[in-house]
């Protein structure tokens, strides 16, 4: 089932999720639901606040759909290590139409859990691990607008109220 994604403004994409601890079906439930949602947006990375859940899962594919084993979902991803830096445009599905530069760890390992509970870890590197560190900061309630100098997120935000006042956010 396809989703509505929230947008920026709603208290949940600035809540701390909690941990998933029931691998069972209304996980699956969720997390296929958040492939479908993430698919027909079309966008590579989404994460559970973004549809209104507060826990701690990510989906990301950077082939939209194209491949099959590029299909990730993970519970209470952590980023074991990171390095470098990487500095690219970066947009969100709960910001729509905003884009700008952020930097990004270059390459970084991450572990967390599959929908079977079991233990997983990627090797992270470029878009991939742009992808991973934008999606678990949505789990700490952080947005890629945060990572912007305080004036680019004040223009953001203004452009935003104006949406709302508009009623077109
Ligand atoms: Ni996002």
């Amino acid at each position: 089932m396809i989703l509505p994604i929230l947008k920026y403004g709603a208290p949940q994409l600035r809540t701390m999720s909690k941990p998933v601890e029931s691998f069972d079906a209304d996980l699956e439930e969720i997390a296929k639901n958040m492939i479908e949602t993430m698919y027909s947006s079309p966008g590579i990375g989404l994460a559970a606040p973004q549809i209104g859940i507060n826990i701690r899962l990510v989906t990301i594919d950077l082939t939209v759909g194209e491949n099959e084993n590029g299909k990730i979902i993970l519970c209470n991803p952590e980023i074991v290590s990171s390095e470098g830096e990487q500095k690219n445009d970066e947009g969100c599905l709960s910001i729509p139409d905003f884009s700008d530069t952020v930097a990004r760890p270059l390459k970084m390992t991450v572990r967390g859990r599959n929908l079977h509970g079991d233990e997983v870890r990627y090797e992270a590197e470029g878009l991939l691990a742009r992808c991973f560190s934008h999606e678990i900061d949505h789990l700490n309630g952080v947005l890629f607008i945060d990572h912007l100098s305080p004036l680019k997120r004040s223009l953001i935000r203004n452009k935003i109220k104006k949406l709302a006042k508009a009623g077109e956010w």
